[in-house]
C-alpha cells in the first residue's frame, strides 16, 4: 500500500529536523501549516493555519506530522494532536532510519523516534510522544502520551513516564523509577527516586522543587 502524502504542522526547529527525516524517506510532503508563511528553508508550499488544513484536505487523503516542538511544556503539541484527531485525521508515526527499535517495542500513533535513538525490547511509546535525538530507552519502559524525551535522555530498564511529561536534555533515570504525569525534569538531572504527578525536579541527584 502506498503511503499517503504528508502535511507538516509547524515551522520551527523541530519541523526542520522532521522535514529532513521525511525527505530522506522520500515522503510526499504537500506543504506545511503555521500561523504565518515564514521559516521555510525547504520552500515547501504554505497551506495556511490549522483551519486551512481542515478546509483543504480530507482526513482520508493525507497523514499529519506534528512538528510542534516543546522545550518544557507539551501542551501545544497535545492540543494540536487532539484538535486534528477530533476531526478524523491520523498522524504518521515517524522513525529515523538510524534509530534502533526492538521488534517487540510498540509505538503508538504519531510517536516520533529521532536520529540515533534506541528503543529496547518490550517498550511502549505513547501517542504523539517525541523520543528525541540520541535518547536511549532500555527494556520494559512505558512512556505515556504527549511526552518529550529531549536529546540524549537515558532511561534504564522498566522506567515509567506519565502523560505530558518533559524529560530535559541529557537527563538520566535509573531502573524501575516512576515519573508521574505533567512533570518537568531538568536538563542533566539524575533521577534516582520516584516522582509524583505535576512535579518539577532537577539536579544530581534530582530533587523536587517546591
Ligand atoms: C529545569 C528548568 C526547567 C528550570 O527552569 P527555570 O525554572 O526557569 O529555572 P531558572 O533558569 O530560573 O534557574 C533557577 C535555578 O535553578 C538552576 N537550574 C536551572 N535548571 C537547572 C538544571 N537543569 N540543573 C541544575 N540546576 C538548574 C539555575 O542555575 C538557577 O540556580 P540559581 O538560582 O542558584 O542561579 C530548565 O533549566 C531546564 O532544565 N529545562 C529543560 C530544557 C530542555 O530539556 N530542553 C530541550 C529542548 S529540545
Amino acid at each position: 500500500m502506498c503511503s499517503k502524502p504528508v502535511v507538516i504542522l509547524g515551522n520551527g526547529g523541530h519541523a526542520k529536523v522532521l522535514i529532513d527525516l521525511l525527505l530522506l524517506q522520500k515522503k510526499d510532503i504537500v506543504g506545511y501549516s503555521a500561523p504565518a508563511e515564514e521559516n521555510n528553508p525547504y520552500q515547501l508550499p504554505y497551506i495556511g493555519d490549522d483551519h486551512d488544513v481542515v478546509h483543504k484536505f480530507n482526513p482520508e487523503d493525507i497523514q499529519l506530522v506534528n512538528a510542534i516542538g516543546s522545550v518544557t511544556n507539551t501542551n501545544t503539541r497535545k492540543r494540536i494532536f487532539n484538535f486534528f484527531k477530533s476531526k478524523g485525521y491520523s498522524f504518521l508515526t515517524v522513525v529515523h532510519p538510524s534509530a534502533v527499535i526492538s521488534p517487540n517495542a510498540k509505538l503508538k500513533e504519531g510517536a516520533q523516534i529521532m536520529a540515533g535513538a534506541v528503543v529496547q525490547a518490550s517498550c511502549l511509546i505513547g501517542e504523539n510522544t517525541i523520543v528525541n535525538t540520541k535518547a536511549s530507552i532500555d527494556h520494559d519502559c512505558k512512556i505515556g502520551n504527549h511526552v518529550h524525551l529531549a536529546p540524549g535522555v537515558t532511561l534504564s530498564g522498566s522506567v515509567w513516564i506519565g502523560d505530558e511529561t518533559h524529560v530535559g536534555t541529557g537527563a538520566t533515570v535509573i531502573q524501575n523509577i516512576r515519573i508521574g504525569n505533567h512533570c518537568l525534569i531538568g536538563a542533566g538531572a539524575l533521577v534516582i527516586r520516584d516522582i509524583g504527578d505535576n512535579k518539577k525536579a532537577f539536579g544530581v541527584p534530582a530533587r523536587e522543587m517546591r
